[in-house]
C-alpha cells in the first residue's frame, strides 16, 4: 500500500518536531520534570507525516506510543534534545512543542544523595538550559518554517508575541496552561496562533484537531498559499 502522504502537499519536505517534557537529573534516581504528556507534539508529528513530510520526532520521556509514520529519537535531557535537533538540520520545517525544562541541576550527583537524619538537604544549584527553539530560529541552517509554542498562565497573547520575536519563530501557538484549563497533560487544547500578520483563535479543539490544522497551515506557508 502506498503511503498516504507520498503525494501530499508536504511530500519531499523534511520536518523536525520536539515533544514531551525533559528530565533533568538530580542524582541517578531523581530528576526535575513537568506535566507534559507529549500528546500535542506527537499528534503534530503524525499530522505532518500524513501530509507527506519526512518527519523526525525528538521526544523526551513520555508514556504514549511512538506515532505512526515518523522516525523517533528518544532523549531525556534538554542538552540531548538540543543536540538531536541541531544535528538533524537542515530541514524545511521545525515545530518545537517540547516542554523543555528551563533549568537543570548545575552538577548532578554521580551517587544517590543520602539523607542525613535531622539535617536539611543541601540546596539544589540550578543553571539555565539551552533554548532549542531560539537556537533553531537563529541558526544559519534555519528551517523555512519555524513554529514554537508558548505555555502561559497569564497574558497569553502578549507573552506569545514576545516569544515570536525573541525566538525568531514564524508562528507561535500560544495556550493557557493554568491548572483549571486541564490542557497540560490533557487531551484537548485551546490556542491562539500568533504571527507577524496577527492572531487567530482556535478555541476548544482536540489536540489531534489542532495538529491537523497546524500541519495544513504550515503546508500553506511553505507552498506559498
Ligand atoms: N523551548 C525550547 N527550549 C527551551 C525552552 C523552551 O525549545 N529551553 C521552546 C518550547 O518548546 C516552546 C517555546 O520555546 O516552543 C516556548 O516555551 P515556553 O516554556 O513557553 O517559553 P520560555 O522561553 O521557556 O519562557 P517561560 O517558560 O519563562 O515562559
Ligand atoms: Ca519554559
Amino acid at each position: 500500500v502506498e503511503a498516504k502522504g507520498a503525494t501530499g502537499p508536504l511530500s519531499g519536505r523534511t520536518a523536525i518536531v520536539t515533544s514531551g517534557p525533559t528530565h533533568e537529573p538530580i542524582d541517578p534516581v531523581r530528576y526535575i520534570a513537568n506535566r507534559s504528556s507529549g500528546r500535542q507534539g506527537h499528534a503534530i508529528a503524525a499530522a505532518l507525516a500524513r501530509l507527506g513530510a519526512d518527519v523526525t520526532l525528538v521526544s523526551g520521556p513520555v508514556t504514549i506510543p511512538d506515532p505512526a509514520g515518523v522516525k523517533v529519537v528518544h532523549v531525556e535531557r534538554a542538552e540531548e534534545m538540543r543536540d538531536a535537533v541541531v544535528s538533524r538540520l537542515p530541514a524545511d520545517i521545525a515545530v518545537m512543542v517540547a516542554a523543555v525544562a528551563d533549568w537543570r541541576v548545575a552538577t548532578s550527583s554521580e551517587q544517590k544523595i543520602k539523607k542525613k537524619p535531622g539535617e536539611a538537604p543541601a540546596p539544589l544549584q540550578l543553571t539555565e538550559n539551552p533554548d532549542i527553539l531560539k537556537t533553531v530560529g537563529h541558526h544559519e541552517k534555519r528551517p523555512t518554517v519555524v513554529v514554537g509554542f508558548a505555555a502561559e498562565t497569564e497574558n497569553v497573547e502578549d507573552n506569545g508575541r514576545t516569544k515570536l520575536e525573541r525566538k525568531g519563530a514564524d508562528l507561535i501557538v500560544a495556550n493557557d496552561v493554568s491548572p483549571e484549563t486541564g490542557i497540560m497533560g490533557g487531551t484537548r487544547n485551546s490556542v491562539k496562533i500568533i504571527s507577524k500578520a496577527g492572531v487567530a483563535e482556535w478555541p476548544d479543539l482536540s489536540k489531534d484537531e489542532v495538529a491537523t490544522r497546524l500541519a495544513d497551515l504550515i503546508a500553506g506557508r511553505l507552498n506559498g498559499a
